[in-house]
């Protein structure tokens, strides 16, 4: 069965599938990630999640390429997002970074591009302390270069999010950020949806994810019998309610799976809809807990958590 996702219009004019595939992992295998891509594609994926810092952009470059090559979709069909590593902030590197992703993704144009995280590192890993409006110059040149369509931030919080708001010529289109039920953050998706930025959240199955054994003892939401009763009612799974209560909030979602069948899944989200009142059960998991706090980055000046 092939799923087409609705879209959500972004600031910049363009349109973004809600689900979209995330492609992160810490080791993958050779060929995987181009394998994940290729189904997404077949089950109905128009949107595809990744990132220099991923070293995969190669593998999904190619998988667009085939899938476009056997005929099964466009380039005008796909909604690609890369994102800026945290070396590479200064305003003339934005362009040449921009490029190499590009070239590795086999295409003239990307649909998204994000400013990873509002920290920026030297060739030593140190502190190069430059400030993300600079870099934010350097995104809104690629724009005009017609090298990007849409651009936007991740990780930002909100007083960041406010200073690049109160200079940009082109405005964020899309705020990345960690969203799941153990970690709802109302306050930032209302603060985003006040300036018509789209949310889109990482880690979006959180603490439900299969690859977190080091959250042992936080796994209430995986065995919660309240929650086990609800994917029953709905003929769903814990997975599912968690993607379909973060699309219900206005939220697109970008699941990682590289499985066949937890592809599918994740994008088969549109024959039900959650009530308020299993809307609030979904939301009343929240423990403000962060899977990606990403703790190396805390000693670096512009640290978002
Ligand atoms: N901007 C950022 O800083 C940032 C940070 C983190 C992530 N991201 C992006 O967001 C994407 C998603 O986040 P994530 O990968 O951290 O976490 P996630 O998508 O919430 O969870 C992925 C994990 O859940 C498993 N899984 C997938 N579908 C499942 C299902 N239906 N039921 C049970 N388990 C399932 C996957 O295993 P299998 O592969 O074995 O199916 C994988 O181990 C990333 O891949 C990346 O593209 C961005």
């Amino acid at each position: 069965m092939v799923v087409k996702a609705p879209t959500v219009k972004l600031s910049s004019g363009y349109e973004m599938p809600i689900v979209g595939l995330g492609t992160y992992a810490r080791k993958a295998e050779p060929g995987q990630v181009r394998q994940a891509v290729e189904w997404a594609i077949e089950a109905g994926y128009r949107h595809i999640d990744t990132a220099t810092i991923y070293r995969n952009e190669g593998e999904v470059g190619e998988a667009i390429a085939n899938k476009i090559k056997q005929g099964l979709i466009t380039r005008e069909e796909l909604f690609i997002t890369t994102k800026l590593w945290n070396d590479k902030h200064a305003e003339a590197d934005v362009l040449p970074t921009l490029q190499e992703s590009l070239s590795k993704l086999k295409l003239s144009y990307i649909d998204l591009y994000l400013i990873h995280w509002p920290v920026s590192i030297n060739e030593k890993g140190e502190d190069a302390e430059i400030d993300y409006i600079e870099t934010w110059r350097g995104m809104e040149n690629i724009v005009k270069l017609g090298l990007a369509r849409s651009i936007g931030v991740s990780n930002f919080n909100k007083e960041q999010l406010t200073r690049i708001l109160s200079v940009a010529q082109i405005k964020p289109a899309v705020h990345q950020f960690e969203i799941n039920p153990t970690l709802t953050q109302h306050d930032l998706v209302n603060y985003v949806n006040q300036y018509s930025i789209v949310s889109v959240a990482y880690t979006p199955l959180g603490l439900l994810s299969n690859a977190r054994p080091e959250f042992a003892g936080k796994d209430v939401i995986k065995t919660d019998p309240k929650l086990g009763e609800l994917a029953q009612r709905y003929g769903k799974t814990r997975a599912q309610i968690a993607l379909r209560y973060l699309i219900q909030r206005g939220i697109t979602v970008i699941p990682k799976s590289f499985t066949k069948s937890r592809i599918e899944d994740n994008l088969n989200l549109f024959d039900f809809e959650l009530s308020q009142e299993d809307m609030d059960v979904v939301d009343s998991y929240n423990l403000n807990f962060r899977c990606v706090p990403s703790l190396p980055m805390a000693k670096l000046k512009n640290y978002p958590f």
